[in-house]
Parts: C-alpha cells; structure tokens; sequence
C-alpha cells in the first residue's frame, strides 16, 4: 500500500490527539512539521494557522486541508499558491458537536438558565414563565453544512425557523432568506438569532446596532462564527439598554480574549473558549483520508473554498 505523506502544520495543540489517530489509518503517513524536515514528496498538507512560507516551500504540494470549517486565514496566506485548492473541514464530528453548542445556548436563551442560576445561589424559590418553544421565533445566519444541521436539531423543537444565506434554500421547514436585501426581514422579530456565518468582507460586522434593532425587544444573540461578525462595542449598550437580553459568544475579535476584557465580568454574557466545535481527529482524519483517495483516482476534491467569494 503507497502511504500518503500529510503533513501536520500549526496546530500544535492537536497534534498528539492526531498522531494517536492517524494510527488507525495506515494509508495515511501524518508527519508533524519540524524545521529543517526533508519536504519533497509531501503532496497534501494539514493546516489551521498558516506557518509562514511553508506553503511555498513544498514542491509537490497538491492540496491544503484546513483544519476546521472557517478558512479565512488560509484564504489570505499569500503563501499559498493560487492553483492549490483548499479544502474545508466538513465531517460528521465537527458538526455534531456544533449541533450540541447550538441547541444547548438555545434553551440556555430560550429558558432563561440564568434566572434560575441567580435565583439558587440566593436560595430563592423563583418559578419563571418561558414562552412555548412555537412562539419563539429563531434564525440562523448562515444556512451551510453547520447551520442546516443545527436547524433541522431545533426544529425537533418545534421553534419557527428562519435561515439566511447567499442562496435560497429549501429546506423543510425553514423560512428561507437570501441576499443582502432580504437581510431586513430575516431579522425582523427573531427572539434569537444564531450565527453560523463565514468571515468574509461581507458578513464582517454583520453582529451590529443597527441589525439589534430589528429583532424582537429583549432578543439574545448566539455568535459561533467569528469575532469579527460582532462589532463588539455595539453589545454592552444593547445588552444594558434590555435590546438584548443575553448573549453566548464563543468566539472572539482577539483570542485569547484579554483577562481585562469587560464581556469576561458581565452578567449576560456566556462565553466559551473558540470551542463551540473542533475537528474530531478520528472522525476528521477519515475524512481526508477519503478526499485524498478521491483525489488519487482523479475524483475532484469536495468542499474546496472559493478563493473569490472568500468561503
Ligand atoms: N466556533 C467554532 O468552534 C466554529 C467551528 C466551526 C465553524 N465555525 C464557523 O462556522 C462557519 C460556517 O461553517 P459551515 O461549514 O457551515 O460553512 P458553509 O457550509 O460554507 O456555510 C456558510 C453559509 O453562510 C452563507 N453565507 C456566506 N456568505 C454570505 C453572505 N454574504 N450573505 C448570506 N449568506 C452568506 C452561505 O450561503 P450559501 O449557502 O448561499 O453559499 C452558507 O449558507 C465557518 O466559516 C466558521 O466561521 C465556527
């Protein structure tokens, strides 16, 4: 059996996980990237930061997987050579644990945890009135592999579903929005709206004042796409003015996010650490194994970003 030689690059955090892994996977030969390493004959690479003039480095490149769904980085790596595709992670892992970060900071929003939180720590006895799960409006920004999935989950819960995209979409269920245009009337009257977006020139600071002001008083925000669709000095002036009342944030403008930061001490902020989702290395590392015999057989490569639309 030829083994293919992936090499693993700026991930350092992953590796051991994936070097257990690849073990399973005996066509599959995961060289993690040291200076100085021999890199002729080194076809696919696996990358979540770019690693400066690697790309370029390698002779024989054919392919750049990127290790996780959002490849915004990668798209501006001027490393990489223009005919190399890359790949998005799309894998069953990755998008069920995305699916459980949705549905957990929805009824999170949807019942109000905090109130009951607040309540046991001052020993209090507080039942609390929540709307049905069908009077409850919910859209999600972003209607790709990770925000279908999350909406065909909440409408298990019988949640009225709104979904945004650059396309329409049909989706059963689903009210679909498409375009810029239509933006208006997707937001109009959500109680809560989740983003699953890409970053691109486009959607950066979609998460802002003026779009608040369309969803229904009190609405909360869910932000599991990038930092930069927040503009966040719009967020502490609509969660103190009751516009917003609550918001989960996962990811951020500057990660780590600065022990000074005030979203850190607010009330109604819950954060998570950029990982509302990772790449299974099990689960992803099959993955690529696949794609890579697709490719060996002369099978186009699946899910390649489009270095144009910048996703
Ligand atoms: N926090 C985390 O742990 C984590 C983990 C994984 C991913 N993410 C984020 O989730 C994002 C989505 O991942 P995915 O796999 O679902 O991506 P995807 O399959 O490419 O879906 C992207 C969706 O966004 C829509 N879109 C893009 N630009 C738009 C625009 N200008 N206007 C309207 N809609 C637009 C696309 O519309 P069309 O369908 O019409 O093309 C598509 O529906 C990633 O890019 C990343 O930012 C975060």
């Amino acid at each position: 059996m030829t083994r293919t030689r992936l090499l693993f690059a700026g991930a350092d955090e992953y590796l051991a996980t994936f070097v257990e892994a690849a073990r399973t996977l005996p066509e599959i030969e995961l060289l993690p990237y040291e200076p100085g390493l021999d890199l002729k004959g080194i076809d696919y690479l696996l990358m979540w930061r770019p690693v400066p003039g690697l790309a370029a480095a390698l002779p024989d490149l054919k392919a750049v997987f990127c290790f996780g769904a959002g490849v915004e980085r990668l798209l501006v790596n001027p490393d990489l050579p223009a005919h190399v595709p890359i790949v998005r992670m799309v894998e069953p892992g990755l998008t069920q644990v995305m699916t459980e970060y949705i549905l957990w900071q929805t009824l999170r929003h949807h019942r109000r945890i905090w109130e009951l939180e607040e309540a046991q720590a001052e020993g209090r006895w507080a039942p609390h009135w929540y709307p049905a799960a069908w009077d409850r409006p919910i859209g999600i920004l972003g209607l790709g592999e990770l925000g279908q999935a999350a909406a065909r989950k909440l409408l298990d819960f019988d949640f009225p579903l709104r979904g945004w995209s650059r396309h329409r979409k049909d989706l059963a269920g689903v009210q679909s929005f498409a375009g810029a245009a239509e933006l208006p009337d997707f937001l109009r009257g959500l109680q809560i709206l989740i983003c699953l977006l890409p970053l691109t020139p486009e959607t950066t600071g979609i998460l802002r004042a003026e779009h608040f002001a369309l969803l229904a008083p009190a609405a909360s925000l869910i932000n599991a796409g990038r930092g930069g669709h927040l503009v966040e000095a719009d967020l502490l002036p609509a969660l103190d003015s009751g516009q917003l009342q609550a918001a989960s944030l996962d990811v951020f403008s500057r990660e780590p996010l600065p022990p000074d930061h005030p979203f850190w001490r607010h009330p109604r902020i819950f954060m998570t650490p950029h990982n509302a989702s990772d790449t299974n290395p099990a689960s992803g590392l099959r993955e690529i194994s696949r794609q890579i015999s697709r490719h060996r057989s002369g099978l186009p490569l699946e899910h390649v970003a489009d270095r144009q639309r910048g996703y």
